[in-house]
């Protein structure tokens, strides 16, 4: 097919059986910095019962700002109501330095509301950058929502520059917190190991409460996001998932998007998304776990297609434990990107998908 020039089809499974960790997780290697609280300030966050340390020693050159009273709501995180903006330099840099160093994997994490704290009610935009690279353009189109950019970065020095680059002189950058998690060097690779990857989506599928769950569910602190699905039923199970590398917490993997047997929507769970730019490349993890006990004569089987194309198949999900599949080879070159879950023809059981994430390499 003429569209998919370019799209690489060597994808693979991952597969692991770990015992669950029932200790608690700890927060060793976690940097978690909100900016614009009182130098050398810091706090447990209440609700997620992480650390927050000041931005001193992090950066310089920047100012310490509240945001506007009227955007201080109760609902709020307590990360949003102060941030730190730079007014002098173009380029204003936070210097991360990591426990593992340059041979780790981190999840970084920036995060902003703008809340009018300068009282100009002028939404700004300016760019961000990981070391010497483009990360990504922050664009604030409401005062009043937080914006978060994730990015898997594996640095080629040991400490990690994350800049606010002015790109319009009369948009000031700020940043409202700044966060870095190690992950599992083993997960989520690059063909070249030295790329990053920029979250484009992480749903957490059939959620029966419609709240989003990070840490301590997780124990990398990924965020992941209810997704309600048109025309789809939830199945569920009360019992712990067990985890693989990838870590999905048992919450996210206890719940799962099906057809619905009510509405005639065949016999598939799909999606697409569309590239912002031909030239992107997607990695695309599919987490999937079964739920329900099956009797003796069920079966559920799957095969997962991309633009028409077997990605990988057949899956059989396991009974209460996670298995991954993922990307290996980027996709690449084509406009639009549809992922077609179909059952077998042996299975007696419409396929099912607990959680998704896809990111594009930067
Ligand atoms: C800025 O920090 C100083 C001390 O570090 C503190 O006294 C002041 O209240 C802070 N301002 C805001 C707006 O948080
Ligand atoms: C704040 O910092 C002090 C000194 O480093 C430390 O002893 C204390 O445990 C920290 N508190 C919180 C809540 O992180
Ligand atoms: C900004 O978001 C809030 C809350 O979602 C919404 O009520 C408000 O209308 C939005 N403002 C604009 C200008 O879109
Ligand atoms: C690595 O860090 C050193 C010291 O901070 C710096 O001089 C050098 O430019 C960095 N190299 C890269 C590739 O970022
Ligand atoms: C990436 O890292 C893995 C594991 O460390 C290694 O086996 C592989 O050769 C590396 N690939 C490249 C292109 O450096
Ligand atoms: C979750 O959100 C959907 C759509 O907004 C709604 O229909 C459903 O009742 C909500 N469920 C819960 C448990 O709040
Ligand atoms: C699914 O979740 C609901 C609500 O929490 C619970 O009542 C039900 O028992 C769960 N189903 C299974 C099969 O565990
Ligand atoms: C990382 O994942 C591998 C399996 O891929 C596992 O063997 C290893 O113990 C994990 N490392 C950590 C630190 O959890
Ligand atoms: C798409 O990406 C290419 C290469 O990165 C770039 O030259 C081009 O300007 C991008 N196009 C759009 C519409 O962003
Ligand atoms: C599954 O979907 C693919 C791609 O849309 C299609 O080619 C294939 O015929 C479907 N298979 C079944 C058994 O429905």
């Amino acid at each position: 097919m003429e569209m998919l020039k370019g799209f690489l089809f060597s994808w693979i499974i991952g597969f692991y059986l770990v015992t669950i960790a029932v200790a608690q997780e700890d927060q060793s290697g976690f940097i978690s910095i909100d900016c614009g609280i009182s130098a050398g300030s810091n706090y447990t966050d209440i609700i997620t019962g992480l650390s927050y340390t000041s931005d001193v020693g992090y950066v310089s050159g920047g100012v310490n700002k509240s945001i506007s009273p009227i955007y201080q709501t109760n609902a709020l995180e307590r990360q949003f109501l102060t941030l730190t903006s730079f007014p002098i330099g173009t380029k204003n840099c936070y210097t991360l330095t990591p426990a593992q160093g340059k041979f780790g994997k981190y999840l970084i994490r920036a995060s902003f509301l703008y809340g009018d704290y300068d009282g100009n009610g002028k939404l700004p935009e300016f760019d961000l950058h990981i070391g010497e690279n483009y990360w990504d353009t922050v664009t604030i189109s409401n005062a009043s929502i937080p914006i978060r950019k994730d990015i898997i970065h594996t640095p080629s020095n040991d400490s990690i520059a994350v800049c606010l680059v002015k790109t319009d002189t009369t948009s000031t950058p700020f940043i409202s917190a700044l966060e870095l998690r190690p992950l599992n060097v083993t997960t989520y690779r690059t063909v070249l190991n030295t790329s990053s990857l920029e979250l484009y989506a992480r749903l957490n599928l059939g959620s029966l409460t419609n709240q989003s769950y990070r840490y301590s569910d997780d124990a990398y602190d990924r965020i992941w996001m209810p997704f309600q699905w048109d025309n789809k039923a939830i199945i569920n199970t009360t019992q712990e998932v067990r985890e693989n590398s990838y870590r999905v917490p048992s919450v996210v993997m206890s719940t799962a998007v099906t057809p619905d047997p009510l509405i005639a929507t065949g016999d598939s769970v799909s999606f697409a998304w569309i590239a912002e730019n031909m030239t992107d490349k997607y990695y695309m993890y599919l987490h999937f776990a079964e739920v329900l006990e099956l009797q003796v004569a069920q079966i559920r089987e799957f095969n997962i297609y991309v633009n028409g194309n077997l990605f990988y198949g057949p899956v059989s999900p396991i009974y209460l434990s996670t298995t991954t599949i993922y990307t290996v080879a980027p996709g690449i070159g084509t406009g639009r990107y549809d992922v077609v879950i179909n059952k077998t023809a042996t299975s007696t059981l419409p396929p099912l998908l607990n959680a998704l994430e896809i990111y594009r390499e930067v």
